[in-house]
């Protein structure tokens, strides 16, 4: 059953999501060369306690940390750690929050200084097909449309889509229903109202969509080993359309 958020719920979600959207721009500032992912996790952490919330994750299915650091074929849910990020990476970073009893949920992918051209395409059109999802969330239209329009975009550029994992609705849980896959048809799933809350996040491969856990039991990578990149935005449905509650302001 997908719930359904009440005005009073949404401006929660919305306070929750604008602290993720804070602590992800902080980690922007610190994305370097040279920079250890373990410290962009303490950074998170650090910032989010600040504020009075709680990382998301951190204990979620025994996940050990508050932060999400996916450095190139990794696809998701890459586990900080004493590596170093290297001019020419790409890293994205998915951070949530638990504020007030609701959770917030966003994630970006960033280059590190100068990347190759190609890199810095697969994240431009990971982050352009968010952007069709989002523009397609609105009351009256179908699940599947928002699939659709970010599988289209990335499947035009000559990528593919990640098909394991999927974006979700997120209120009082982390992950509630409807599931939200980057792949679909037009017109298809369940109808969209007002007052739902999505985290709408395409997973993007250069190559494959196939994908492989690595032995820590976490670590999702590229099976060809291609590069991938993450954008994910928590949107409200209003009467006046997608609003990106994960924004700054
Ligand atoms: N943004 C991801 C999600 O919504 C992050 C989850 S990582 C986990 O599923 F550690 F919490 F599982
Ligand atoms: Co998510």
């Amino acid at each position: 059953m997908v719930i359904l958020k009440l005005p009073d719920e949404i401006e929660k979600a919305r306070t929750s999501n604008r602290i993720v959207a804070e602590v992800l721009n902080r980690l922007r500032e610190k994305v370097k060369p040279g920079v250890r992912t373990r410290e962009l996790d303490k950074l998170a952490a650090e910032i989010a306690d600040k504020k009075g919330a709680k990382p998301a994750f951190k204990g979620y299915n025994g996940y050990p940390y508050a932060l999400c650091v996916s450095v190139n074929e990794v696809v998701v849910h890459g586990m900080p750690s004493e590596r170093i990020l290297e001019e020419g990476d790409i890293v994205g970073l998915d951070f949530g929050v638990c504020y007030q009893g609701f959770f917030g949920d966003a994630a970006i992918t960033l280059p590190l200084g100068r990347v190759t051209q190609k890199a810095s395409r697969l994240m431009q059109v990971t982050e352009q097909s968010l952007y069709a999802g989002i523009e397609q969330a609105k009351a009256g239209n179908r699940l599947g449309d928002i699939s659709a329009a970010v599988q289209d975009i990335v499947e035009a550029a000559g990528y593919s889509v990640v098909r394991d994992f999927v974006g979700h609705g997120i209120g009082k849980s982390l992950h509630e229903e409807p599931q939200i896959p980057n792949f679909g048809k037009k017109g298809r799933g369940i109808e969209l109202k007002s007052g739902m809350i999505l985290a709408i996040e395409p997973m993007v491969n250069e190559g494959n969509y196939k994908v492989e856990i690595l032995p820590d039991g976490w670590t999702v990578v590229t099976k060809d080993g291609s590069l991938s990149a993450h954008f994910e935005h928590s949107i409200a449905i209003t009467d006046n359309g997608p609003e990106i509650l994960s924004k700054k302001n």
